[in-house]
């Protein structure tokens, strides 16, 4: 992690969600998942189901930060704290100016909000962090609730990338999202 990034998961609210670190107690989460006709394919979260591989997972989690790639958090319901799902800012592209985001909800707490308010959390964390100029978000044409939520937040659609990315057994195309500080300034739906 550069020296200017904070070295530390924070806790960030943004009702009905707060972002924190992943704790065991969230293993039964992660479990409850593994059945899920997308999370597992785009994640590592895994589809055994099974406790020992879920804390596995979680430890993983922890590993983001601590190698550098970038910080994963559980997302919570901000009043039960009860893990729902999961959102992470990516900084592979770091030396660009450039992090990337991508996110789950499990299915039962779908249609809440929570997706948009984590991706908003994250989102504006993200942009206030030294070096990064610039959120990028990939979703597939379908996938109107993960788009819908990025339109809420400010995220512009730039384009459509053909056959970007290999999930499960196909390649897919994908939807290039990005949010820009300007766009932030001009508030949901600015540009639309
Ligand atoms: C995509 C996903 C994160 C959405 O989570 P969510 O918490 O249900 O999203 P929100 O409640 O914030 O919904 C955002 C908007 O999309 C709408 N929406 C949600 N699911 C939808 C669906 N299946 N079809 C159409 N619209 C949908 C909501 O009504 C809301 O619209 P509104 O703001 O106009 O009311 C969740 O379905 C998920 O985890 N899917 C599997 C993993 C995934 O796709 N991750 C994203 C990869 S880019």
């Amino acid at each position: 992690m550069p020296q200017t990034l904070p070295g530390e998961m924070p806790v960030i609210t943004r009702p009905p969600v707060a972002l924190r670190a992943f704790r065991d107690e969230d293993v039964g989460l992660v479990q409850s998942v593994a059945g899920d006709p997308l999370i597992p394919f785009i994640t590592t979260v895994p589809t055994s189901g099974n406790a020992s591989d879920a804390r596995a997972y979680i430890e993983r989690q922890h590993d983001r930060l601590a190698s550098g790639a970038g910080y994963s958090f559980a997302v919570t319901d901000a009043v039960t704290g009860e893990a729902v799902g999961q959102a992470g800012l990516w900084l592979r592209n770091l030396d660009d100016g450039r992090a990337s985001t991508g996110y789950w909800i499990a299915a039962r707490f779908r249609k809440r909000h929570y997706a948009t308010a984590a991706l908003e959390a994250i989102s504006l964390w993200g942009l206030s962090l030294d070096g990064i100029s610039r959120v990028e978000l990939y979703v597939e044409p379908w996938n109107e609730g993960s788009w819908r939520a990025a339109e809420r937040v400010g995220y512009v659609r730039e384009g459509l990338l053909r056959s970007w990315q290999q999930v499960g057994a196909e390649r897919r195309d994908m939807y290039m999202y990005s949010l820009l500080p300007e766009d932030v300034a001009a508030g949901p739906g600015g540009h639309r």
